[in-house]
């Protein structure tokens, strides 16, 4: 059965379903060189960093299974300077970074908007254009989001996190700064202004159903997205989440085993089913398995994240718990990444955007 929807040209809902279900080992071999020859065919065997600059762990929302939401004040909040920023950014240039991506908590005050439109500039301006930079910053009105589209943003990254309306309101507080509409929205506006457009959803989140995950994929392909960007949930032991999986028995090793393999099945299948968009292998996927991100390469991933961010900051910055790299520093993690990615027989694309192939042939 496995092979016979592997050879098919149109996957149905049911098709996903039946992929990512799939457990018996030969048959997830089979999904993964499948998923695997479409990367090779529509992208070749070389994957593009982004140098990840997590710039401010301040933020105004309170999702209940993110580490620096609003609400935990166990967290040392931190906001870097200019020159912060920019040290990072030219050590991912003179690195042959092909792009960055800046990375923060939500904030929507003229302060933050007016400093993120500066640092774009400058970017844009000490680079020449030639660094790529993708923006992941939430939720803005569509004049913020043009703002830093015409400083020099050029792709912007908003997971939906899920697309079960309900299970959004599970894992969010019920109120007008979390909702769902105005994150769909969100990504119809970013559209409108001409980014490419990112999008992707967690994992394994508590009561998610392998349904909810096969029309995640299907949304991804109605809003006609460029870039995804998902990966396994992970507790963080001070939200309600991480509470709730912790008491309920959700985090055993066992669990954590399937929400990784859930981030594998993941990537493959929307691989087959989306063919040209780009695709990360996230660090939440190595937080799981000390192979997680070769592996996600394995599996139809062509998009990896080393982390640049300034060590002192490294451990504010938690998501989840366990997040791997923290007592590195961005020359390790370049080396290290760099060999992860021989170590699976392909090339880095130094020096190069990277961008969607997806968006391009939309364009033309
Ligand atoms: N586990 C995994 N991913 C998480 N994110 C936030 N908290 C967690 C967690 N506990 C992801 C969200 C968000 C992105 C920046 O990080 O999907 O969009």
């Amino acid at each position: 059965m496995i092979d016979k929807i592997l050879q098919k040209d149109e996957l149905t809902k049911e098709d996903l379903i039946t992929l990512l279900s799939i457990e018996d080992e030969q048959d997830l071999q089979k999904l993964f060189e499948k998923a695997y020859s479409i990367k090779e065919k529509y992208i070749g065997k070389i994957s593009h960093y982004r140098g990840l600059i997590e710039f401010s762990n301040y933020c105004i929302k309170d999702c209940e299974y993110c580490g620096i939401r609003k609400s935990n004040n166990l967290v040392d909040r931190f906001f870097m300077n200019k020159e912060e920023i920019l040290k990072m950014a030219k050590w991912a240039f003179e690195n042959e970074y092909g792009s960055i991506t800046l990375q923060s908590g939500e904030r929507t005050d003229k302060d933050f908007i007016d400093f993120v439109t500066d640092v774009i500039k400058s970017i844009k301006d000490f680079t020449n254009g030639k660094l790529g930079m993708t923006l992941c910053m939430g939720e803005q009105t569509e004049e913020t989001y043009k703002k830093w589209f015409e400083a020099g943003g050029h792709r912007y990254l908003l997971r939906i996190e899920t697309t079960n309306e309900q299970l959004y309101k599970n894992i969010h507080p019920e109120n007008e700064l979390h909702s769902f509409s105005n994150r769909v929205d969100c990504l119809k506006s970013l559209r409108k202004i001409g980014y490419q457009v990112g999008t992707g959803v967690m994992m394994g989140i508590p009561n998610q159903t392998i349904e909810d995950l096969a029309n995640d994929i299907i949304f991804f392909k109605n809003m006609d997205i460029d870039m995804i960007g998902m990966g396994p949930y992970i507790v963080h032991k001070d939200t309600p989440i991480g509470k709730y999986a912790i008491e309920n028995n959700l985090d055993t090793n066992e669990n954590k085993k399937y929400r990784f393999l859930l981030g594998l099945k993941m990537i493959a299948v929307t691989r087959i089913f989306l063919k040209d968009v780009n695709i990360a292998a996230t660090t939440a996927l190595q937080a799981l398995d000390p192979l997680g991100r070769e592996k996600g390469i394995k599996a139809g991933a062509n998009i990896l994240m080393p982390i640049i961010t300034l060590e002192d900051y490294r451990e504010k910055y938690q998501l989840y718990d366990n997040k791997p790299c923290i007592d590195d520093n961005a020359d390790k993690c370049k080396n290290c990444l760099t060999g992860r990615v021989m170590s699976v027989g392909e090339k880095v694309g130094f020096g190069e955007f990277g961008d969607s192939k997806h968006f391009f042939k939309k364009s033309r």
